[in-house]
């Protein structure tokens, strides 16, 4: 199982700090082998320990040069960062990322062989289309990716879903991930509102391989409690 926290522009260094602790020592401690990604804020870039793997929520596709509010390569390597968010709906829906700009991203960070959480989803009036303008929306969302990118992992996050407290139910999550897992072999993870209430039952749908995680990851205690449920159902799911 992948299990991410996304904290967006939530939490100070120090704070990040104090929860990179309690989560280093907590997959440690229980021999977790599950992968925990933590995608802080970029002020929070730090080396952390070895059992938690930080990426970012954004970087510029260059080495580095004059784009102003941007980082690029040159200051992600300073902290050894492999792993990046591409495509999250709200660097889509409010920061205006186009799909072009998105693939070119990608393209980039592929060539230089970082791990890629790459995020779809639709807003609700596609939702409210029905299946087949779902599938076709989302199928727009993979122009220009390469769904056979070895250190490719996918978010399902439906827009409406993120951030409001309501998710679609179990059995559209498994729908969605089935006609998803028709398209490529990379892990799929649920993302939208998961919380330590719901994250067990959605882990353990077929074809959901993890979560993304924002507001309900944002206490280290709820995280590594769905850490924890990730971890037992691997067992479960592996048998
Ligand atoms: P949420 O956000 O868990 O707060 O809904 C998820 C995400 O945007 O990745």
């Amino acid at each position: 199982m992948i299990v991410c926290a996304n904290f967006k522009a939530n939490k100070t260094r120090q704070e990040t700090q104090a929860y990179m602790a309690v989560v280093e020592s907590f997959v440690s401690a229980n021999g977790i082998s599950d992968t925990v990604i933590v995608f802080p804020p970029f002020t929070a870039l730090e080396h952390y320990g070895r059992n938690v793997l930080v990426g970012v929520q954004n970087a510029y596709p260059v080495q580095n040069g004059a784009f102003t509010g941007e980082i690029a390569l040159e200051q992600l390597e300073e902290f050894g960062i492999e792993t990046i968010l591409i495509g999250h709906s709200e660097r889509r829906h409010i920061l205006g990322e186009t799909q072009e700009s998105i693939a070119e991203k990608f393209r980039f960070f592929a060539e230089r062989g970082f791990a890629i959480v790459y995020c779809v989803g639709e807003p609700l009036e596609v939702r409210e289309e029905g299946n087949d303008a779902l599938m076709e929306y989302i199928d727009k969302q993979f122009e220009g990716i390469d769904l056979k990118y070895p250190d490719l992992i996918i978010a399902y996050e439906p827009v409406w879903a993120i951030g409001t407290g309501l998710t679609p139910s179990l059995r559209d999550i498994e729908l969605i991930h089935g006609a998803l897992r028709a398209k490529t072999s990379a892990p799929l993870l649920y993302g939208g509102s998961v919380k330590v209430d719901n994250a067990r039952e959605i882990m353990a749908l077929d074809n959901v391989e993890g979560v993304l995680v924002g507001s309900g990851a944002l206490s280290a205690s709820d995280f590594c409690s769905m850490i924890e449920q990730a971890s037992e159902l691997n067992t479960k799911k592996g048998e």
